[in-house]
């Protein structure tokens, strides 16, 4: 199964005082299982001991060119040696310059130098060192001979100045870099998600709604995102943030989630259907708070449009995927599930255990039977899920030809 890990990048650490985020990077990107071996300059080393690095990567930490550790005593050259990517956070002017002029004065720039594999750099400097025309020439530069270029951002700078040049966020270039990393099993590809719980007014403050966080939804919107498609991301309520670079449509209601389906699924090519759908909503809700009294309120409830059900019976439908959340007999009423919906793939797990929690353990429903992924974080399970839909999905379209 093509997955994202096993790759393998040197992290490049520069005196910046944005190194200590750098810390924090390591962590994202091992999360995200990509292998890291960190390479610090002199002036990094500065500003956070190299043991920390080493603790949080399990791995030597190098700075210097003639390290007698790599073999041949060419840590210059070997360290980037079977390495998917360079990536140099933060990257300061003063090494962007080196850069910029190909020079190697020290193991980082050397490495640079000698690569074979792809650059990312995230540079971090004060706003006046961004702005100033030298630096601009650099990037300018550097954008020509290929390298990618992450942030900066603006904001508060250590400096105590606010604007531009703050080093994006250990969580941004890690989903950066792993977006870069990621194979394009799905380029192309328009993909149309639905995620989290919907709510169903009963009156002008309460509703029913149900325990889902959309976590896996948008942990799935990340995957095919990272996987090269283009993804429309229907969400009902929640307080995550989509992936930059996914569009996102909020719904509330499941009827509102329905009619923005039946909108944006003319172009889809895949339809993910991850949401938590209330199954009925109350009629006529009252507009007005709903005052206590001594005797039984009865509320009137009634179906809600089964949304994936009818996206998979047009006649031309998108390669359909849908969820379930079963308490019992997983597997019995997964597969009936996937056959009275008509779906191609389903992906099932035990409710409540995967609700709200950051890790799951889905089984995956095909003709050719049942495949359990192992238990592991959702962000995860959905690239193995995405790899399981591009299979499926090349295959159809092979079919089709
Ligand atoms: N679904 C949907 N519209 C609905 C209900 C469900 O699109 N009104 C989708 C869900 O997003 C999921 C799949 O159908 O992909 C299965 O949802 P689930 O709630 O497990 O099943 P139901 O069909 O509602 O059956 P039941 O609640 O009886 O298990």
């Amino acid at each position: 199964m093509a997955d994202i890990a096993r790759k393998k990048v040197v992290l490049g650490v520069t005196g910046g005082i944005a190194a200590y985020k750098a810390a924090d990077l390591v962590r994202e990107l091992l999360r995200n299982g990509i292998e890291v071996q960190v390479v610090m300059t002199e002036a990094a080393r500065g500003l956070v001991a190299p043991a920390t690095f080493q603790a949080l990567s399990g791995k030597p930490v190098f700075t210097d060119m003639w390290d007698a550790r790599a073999a041949d005593n060419m840590a210059h050259i070997e360290l980037s040696r079977g390495k998917d990517a360079i990536v140099v956070a933060p990257a300061t002017a003063g090494f962007i310059a080196k850069l910029a002029n190909g020079l190697a004065d020290d193991l980082l720039s050397s490495l640079c130098l000698a690569r074979e594999c792809p650059l990312i750099l995230a540079p971090a400097m004060n706003r006046q060192m961004w702005d100033n025309p030298a630096t601009r020439r650099n990037i300018d530069q550097l954008l020509r001979d290929g390298a990618a270029i992450l942030g900066p951002a603006s904001g508060d700078q250590a400096c105590g100045e606010v604007g531009m040049g703050r080093m994006l966020e250990a969580r941004e270039i890690a989903e950066a870099v792993t977006t870069f990393l990621a194979p394009k099993s799905l380029r192309g590809a328009r993909v149309l998600i639905t995620a989290g719980p919907t709510f169903e007014a009963i009156d002008a403050v309460r509703g029913i709604t149900n325990q889902s966080s959309g976590k896996m939804g948008y942990a799935a919107a990340r995957a095919a995102l990272e996987a090269g498609a283009r993804v429309i991301l229907i969400s009902g309520p929640t307080s995550l943030a989509a992936p930059a670079g996914v569009q996102r449509v909020d719904v509330v209601s499941a009827r509102d989630m329905f009619n923005a389906v039946k909108k944006h699924v003319v172009n889809a090519d895949i339809f993910i259907s991850v949401a938590a759908v209330a199954d009925y909503h109350v009629v006529n809700p009252s507009r007005q708070k709903i005052k206590k009294t001594a005797s039984r309120l009865k509320l009137d409830l009634a179906p809600n449009p089964d949304i994936l059900a009818w996206v998979a019976s047009r006649p031309r439908p998108p390669f359909c995927v849908g969820f379930a959340a079963e308490s019992e007999h997983l597997h019995r009423y997964a597969e009936a599930k996937r056959r009275s919906k008509k779906l191609p793939l389903l992906a099932a797990n035990l409710a409540p255990q995967a609700i709200g929690s950051d890790d799951n353990e889905l089984t995956l429903f095909d003709d050719q039977g049942a495949h359990k992924l192992p238990r592991a974080l959702k962000e995860v399970i959905a690239r193995q899920l995405v790899a399981h839909i591009a299979k499926l999905y090349g295959t159809k379209k092979t079919r089709k030809l």
